[in-house]
């Protein structure tokens, strides 16, 4: 019988923590990493912190409202977009033996990098199984030429965005072995359907983090419970093994794991991001879904 061990959080490099791992230790990895790379950097993130810039665009307030600070990959020298590839081939071939074969692999891209990111996946061994669409209004791209905004007020530089990626692997299952095998051995190679009869889509309707979570843990790039859960849940076709989350920023996706009574692990290296993971999780896995009466355009999670 399957022991729940819950769930634990480590201060640690990823790349390093990864490396000191038993083999065959975890069963999913669900993950927003820094897929440009440097904008977790800690130059970058004091920058963020202090408002003074650097790869964080702090938007103009709207209505009063402050907006969150987000990293402007559209900076990024075509040195940086190569380093993205390295970066998470190193990171891949770091991840690979820690997996037990047919684990799965979800890792947030944004258009503009997820090339990057899945070509270092794949050279480092993993089955690219496709992607899920994430489509949200979020509030990248769209405007007009700086500084000329008036005088070409029909222009805009770039797309506005409206989904985000996250791209699909999987670590390959034995030669010779069949997914039922795979299931039998290690409870993985799979996906969890949504319901017996209805397999996962691969393009989801998504909101943006509601105000309530992002008071739980002001991470600036933290991630909806309402998507983190079924996210979480497909990843583990019997419902048993452990999660890894190896960039867990504010721990949403541990949350979600632990809504759900699914184990998981997650690692951060910034301190200040730690200690708000730690003290957010359970406050986040506590988060239950609102009531239909409150309205069809109210986010889809409250806090109890
Ligand atoms: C995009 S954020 C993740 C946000 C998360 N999905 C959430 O909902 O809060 C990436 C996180 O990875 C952390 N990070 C970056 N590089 C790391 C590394 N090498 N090891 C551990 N954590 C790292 C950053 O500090 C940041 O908090």
């Amino acid at each position: 019988m399957h022991q729940r061990m819950a769930y634990t959080t480590h201060l640690a490099n990823s790349f390093e923590w990864l490396a000191a791992q038993p083999r065959n230790s975890f069963h999913a990895v669900i993950t927003d990493p820094p897929y440009g790379v440097v904008e977790f950097d800690a130059k970058e993130i004091e920058k963020m912190r202090s408002g003074t810039g650097g790869i964080w665009r702090i938007p103009m307030e709207i209505g009063g409202s402050k907006r969150r600070p987000q990293p402007r990959f559209t900076v990024l020298s075509s040195e940086q977009r190569s380093a993205v590839e390295t970066y998470f081939a190193d990171w891949a071939s770091l991840l690979m033996p820690v997996l037990v074969p047919g684990a799965h692999v979800l890792v947030a891209t944004n258009v503009l990098l997820s090339s990057r990111v899945q070509n270092g996946i794949e050279r480092a061994g993993f089955e690219y199984r496709g992607q899920i669409i994430r489509m949200y209004r979020g509030m990248r791209g769209g405007d007009r030429p700086k500084l000329a905004e008036e005088q070409y007020p029909d222009v805009a530089v770039s797309l506005r965005g409206g989904h985000e990626p996250w791209l699909l692997f999987r670590k390959p299952i034995e030669a010779g072995l069949r997914v039922s095998d795979n299931l039998a051995l290690w409870g993985t190679g799979g996906l969890r359907r949504v319901q017996r009869d209805v397999p996962f889509v691969d393009v989801i309707q998504s909101e943006r983090t509601p105000k309530v979570e992002r008071l739980i843990c002001d991470h600036p790039t933290i991630k909806p419970q309402s998507l983190m859960r079924p996210l979480t849940r497909l990843l583990l076709p019997l419902g048993t093994g452990t999660i890894l989350d190896p960039f867990m920023g504010s721990g949403s996706t541990i949350a979600a794991a632990e809504a759900q009574g699914l184990d998981a692990v997650g690692v951060e290296f910034d301190p200040i991001f730690f200690e708000m993971a730690n003290a957010g999780i359970p406050r986040l896995a506590r988060i239950k879904p609102r009531e239909p009466s409150r309205g069809a355009g109210a986010p889809l999670f409250e806090e109890v």
